[in-house]
């Protein structure tokens, strides 16, 4: 009767090896790691992994900065993953890396493959060559006067200035930006993969188009890269998939010196991950790889569709293997309505969140209350965040244990009655009539409706609470069968909801199911009664879950305060601080200091510790008008607004702007305070000498 388990082989994007996690990220893994928990609570047999995107350029480029070998830099940021993962409970089964040895293995064997199919081309190109260096330059490391309108210092691709795009080689006097020398211009020959060849185009335009692959969104961009020429055809370019030592890279079968362009092998890093597993486990991974039930799927966001749904199949197509069954693709995260920049990041950093004990489980909640199946931006708004969780997830679900675990516990030795009267029977098959429907929801990554849908019920349970009142039956005589009946009904639904939120809450569930004494619940679980098995007693009932303190999450839009220093034992002075670790003078000359004139202050609403100053540090603005900086300040116990009007101070001028709750914090004013605020709360703003102008540099 049951259908027969499904062989799922699911993974999200492979993060570059280069810098920590964003929320970006953080919210990747919660859309899959929701979809997978699903899957296992359904009984389906599952494989989820992932694995650091290790090779490429820029981080070959940064470990040599950072004075590593890209191998040691690659590791270093790996081990920083652990954190990320089991703080957000990401359930990945295995993580890897794309220099291991099975993806050094296995892009090569898909590279012969390819070859061996006449789909492989060299061809000479010409392209700028760092003479210092010693290597071919990628264009973002090209630098150059606009060749429209003449800015300078402007990257390979397009002008910040005049919004022109063009190709590198167009640039005036070209520069490296890696050795500032003056790039020459060499041939070497590339391989191409011939996907403009009639069989790739063949196969892409019959692999998009299977029905259910594709969200109708990405389905619309593919058919714009399908469109055919004014001559009728269809063309897609050949892809240079070659890139010149020295790389951190897959060495090319066959060559000396060239290696896989980063984006052939990363994606081959999905099954070197889950054969690093395979092998872990002993288990067979060519037949796996081979089932045709297997069904593979790939969580990606909206920005890297054209390598999954174009480079990635025809690549495992025509080297012989099994291509993906769903590419799952999703919008970015904005924080209130700012867009994260992959460099810069956003006002939150995941372990920021973690670090300020704010619960994971909230994080989860929310981002999948706002998720569906489209390809759409999601907002992480901190008014909306608190809202949802404090008015949802504990009013509406949490309360529903601790309106009736009490009375069990106190009047009937916590045992759960297993009749419970018509109407508890009634709310409690409405409750278990929603499991298929909930799953489909989770199943199509409609993770809001899904949510919305639980809630109802939720509202539904509440309802049922008010309209029978056991705290009234509580105090009437003759009234223990009806109340048993309530609290039974009560702690019967808040089993079933939970079942239905354990794809998003799966340690509250845990608590849950240490709180009623059962096994890890599982969906099935919904159509079995909590008592079927016999009379049930439940545990303790311990507090599952806080509500948000929207104080506490203020502290994850401010800026952290300042790292410890990093040499131990120094002399405290009396500013309650040793003195920080030693730096050269290169580090100082880092931060750019300037005089500003504050030009505006004021209080802002809805926080006691920031003023809002308007500052001028001599800056301009491209109509030529004064450029004015809003910066937020922690300095509104020590300063009324009308103090400061007028007043210079000392600028961090070059502090990347941060997203507070408040608006853009776009530097930082310079202030003596004690380290312990408490203990000594005086903060001393610092003011130069008479004669010192807006903009001038302190060094
Ligand atoms: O865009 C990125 O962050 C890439 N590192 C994603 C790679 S996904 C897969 F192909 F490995
Ligand atoms: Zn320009």
């Amino acid at each position: 009767m049951t259908a027969p388990a499904r062989k799922l082989f699911v993974t999200t994007a492979l993060p570059y090896a280069n810098a920590p996690f964003h929320i970006g990220h953080m919210m990747e893994y919660i859309q899959a790691d929701v979809w997978v928990r699903l899957q296992r609570m359904r009984g389906h047999e599952l494989h989820f992994v992932c694995a650091d995107d290790a090779h490429g350029a820029p981080i070959m480029i940064a470990a040599e900065k950072a004075g590593l070998s890209a191998q040691d830099f690659v590791a270093r940021i790996a081990a920083g993953r652990r954190q990320y993962l089991d703080g957000f409970h990401i359930s990945f089964d295995n993580w890897h890396s794309t220099d291991g040895p099975e993806n050094h293995e296995l892009a090569q064997s898909i590279y012969l493959g390819l070859r061996k199919q006449g789909l492989i081309g060299e061809r000479v190109i010409e392209q700028f060559y760092d003479p210092v260096k010693g290597m071919f330059l990628p264009d973002r490391y090209i630098k150059g006067e606009c060749p429209r309108c003449g800015a300078a210092d402007q990257y390979g691709d397009s002008c910040e200035v005049c919004g022109a795009v063009y190709a590198p080689t167009e640039l005036k006097n070209p520069y490296s930006a890696l050795s500032g020398a003056t790039p020459e211009r060499r041939r070497s020959a590339h391989h191409f993969f011939l996907l403009s060849s009639q069989r790739c185009i063949d196969f892409l335009q019959e692999w998009t188009a299977v029905p259910g692959r594709l969200q109708p969104e990405v389905l619309n961009k593919i058919r714009e890269w399908f469109t055919p020429d004014e001559t009728g055809r269809v063309t897609l370019a050949d892809w240079d998939i070659s890139r010149d030592a020295p790389y951190f890279g897959i060495r090319i079968p066959d060559t000396e010196d060239k290696y896989f362009y980063v984006w052939l092998d990363a994606p081959v890093g999905y099954l070197a991950s889950l054969k690093n597993r395979f092998g872990k486990l002993g288990l067979d991974y060519e037949a796996y790889v081979a089932d045709p039930a297997v069904e593979q799927v790939h969580f990606i966001g909206k920005d890297i569709v054209y390598f999954h749904t174009l480079f990635w199949p025809a690549m495992l197509h025509f080297s012989g293997r099994k291509t993906p069954d769903h590419v799952f693709v999703h919008g970015f995260i904005t924080v209130s309505g700012e867009k994260m920049s992959k460099s810069r990041g956003t006002g939150i950093s995941p372990l920021r969140y973690l670090e300020l004990g704010l619960d994971a489980e909230w994080l989860r909640y929310y981002i999948a209350a706002k998720l569906n199946a489209r390809v759409e931006d999601i907002d992480f708004n901190p008014d909306d965040f608190v809202a949802r969780v404090n008015a949802d997830l504990v009013g509406k679900y949490v309360n529903i244990a601790s309106r009736a675990a009490g009375f069990l516990a106190k009047r009937f030795g916590g045992r759960v009655s297993d009749d419970v009267g018509v109407e508890g029977r009634a709310l409690l098959d409405a409750l278990r009539g929603a499991s298929e429907p909930v799953a489909e929801l989770y199943e199509a990554r409609e993770y809001g409706k899904a949510l919305r849908e639980i809630m109802a019920l939720a509202d539904r349970v509440n309802a049922y609470v008010d309209q029978h009142k056991p705290w009234e039956l509580a105090r009437q005589e003759g009234q223990d069968a009806a109340l048993h009946d309530v609290c039974s009904t009560c702690i019967e639904a808040f089993r079933l909801l939970t079942i239905y939120l354990k794809p998003v809450l799966p340690a509250l569930a845990a608590k849950v199911e240490s709180f009623l004494g059962v096994p890890p619940l599982q969906w099935a679980d919904a159509a079995r009664g909590l008592s079927h098995g016999g009379p049930h007693r439940i545990g303790r009932y311990e507090h599952l879950m806080q509500r948000v303190d929207p104080k506490r999450l203020d502290a994850l839009f401010e800026p952290p305060a300042d790292a410890a220093p990093a040499e131990p034992a120094a002399q405290t002075l009396p500013g309650g601080e040793a003195i920080a670790a030693t730096i050269g003078i290169d580090d100082f000359a880092k931060v750019d200091l300037r005089i500003a004139r504050i030009v505006g202050a004021e209080r802002v609403e809805g926080s006691t510790k920031l003023l809002r100053l308007l500052l001028d540090a001599g800056e301009t603005g491209a109509d030529g008008a004064p450029r004015l900086r809003q910066v937020f300040s922690g300095i509104a116990s020590a300063y009324a607004p009308e103090q400061l009007a007028g007043k210079l101070t000392v600028l961090v001028a070059n502090l990347a702007p941060r997203k507070m709750k408040f608006g853009l914090s776009e530097g930082m004013v310079l202030a003596a305070s004690h380290a312990d605020e408490k203990a000594s709360p005086g903060i001393y703003l610092l003011e130069p000498w008479p004669g010192a102008t807006p903009g001038l540099r302190v060094r």
